[in-house]
């Protein structure tokens, strides 16, 4: 047994820029292949664009189906042309917000950065999901581990309520995967850094195909999903891998 039995499941679908108002309807076929009966101990999360966060709010009302932004500023308001304040995705009707994701560090963002906007969500109520991961070449230099682990002390600021994504910059959208090994070790050493009760979730080419293997590693609480969280079908099979896991 491990401490992620008391961790319920995250099953995060991050849509990137993709999707329009056409889309919304992405929620009603969700529900009805994955529907209310089958979420009660797990939580569904969509990160959509931000502007389909109050239209989709608006049909999933219940609130069993959480929704996310996919960054914040970490400023609650300012002249900040073009940015998005944590406060005003709380009250589109936002729940959580990926902060840190590597196709955003990629532009600068800095472990600072990441800290001021994980800050900035507690203080809107929100959650962060704050991702963290090491590149390729810092994997074959073995530096992987301790990559993670100075990002994880740099951007992971005192509040009570946060979630890791752990996301392996070489596995987003490539097709690959670490082996399970390499997983288990890595969140394992997570789990060692910020105790039993933070869900740490893997991200990084996450379908069907290989969703029962990685949800199966202990202290693997749920994934963090691009191109298969596009479509419902697989977002709900690798929802059920997670809940049969748990
Ligand atoms: P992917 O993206 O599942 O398409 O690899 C994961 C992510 O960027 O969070």
């Amino acid at each position: 047994m491990t401490d992620q039995n008391h961790l319920r499941p995250l099953i995060a679908a991050n849509w990137k820029m993709h999707g329009d108002m056409s889309w919304i309807e992405k929620l009603y076929e969700f529900e009805d292949i994955f529907p209310a009966a089958e979420r009660v101990n797990i939580d569904i999360l969509i990160c959509p664009p931000a502007p389909l966060i109050f239209p989709m709010m608006e049909r999933c009302g219940g609130k069993d189906i959480w929704l996310g932004a996919q960054n914040c500023h970490a400023d609650e308001n300012g002249a900040h042309t073009g940015d998005l304040s944590a406060e005003m995705l709380e009250s589109v009707g936002a729940d959580y917000v990926i902060v840190g994701h590597s196709e955003r560090r990629a532009l600068g963002e800095t472990d600072a950065d990441v800290y001021a906007k994980a800050k900035a969500c507690a203080r809107a109520e929100l959650i962060p999901i704050i991702c963290v991961g090491e590149s390729l070449a810092q994997r074959e230099a073995g530096q992987a581990l301790s990559v993670v682990e100075a990002q994880i002390t740099g951007s992971v600021p005192e509040i009570a309520d946060y979630v890791i994504a752990y996301e392996p910059v070489w596995a987003i959208g490539t097709g690959k995967v670490p082996t399970l090994k390499d997983i288990a070790d890595m969140h394992a050493a997570i789990r060692a850094q910020l105790g039993p009760d933070i869900r740490i979730l893997y991200g990084g080419s996450v379908k069907p195909a290989n969703a029962d293997g990685i949800l199966s590693v202990p202290h693997v609480n749920g994934a963090l999903i691009g191109g298969a969280g596009l479509q419902m079908e697989s977002l709900a099979t690798i929802a059920r891998f997670a809940v049969e896991r748990k």
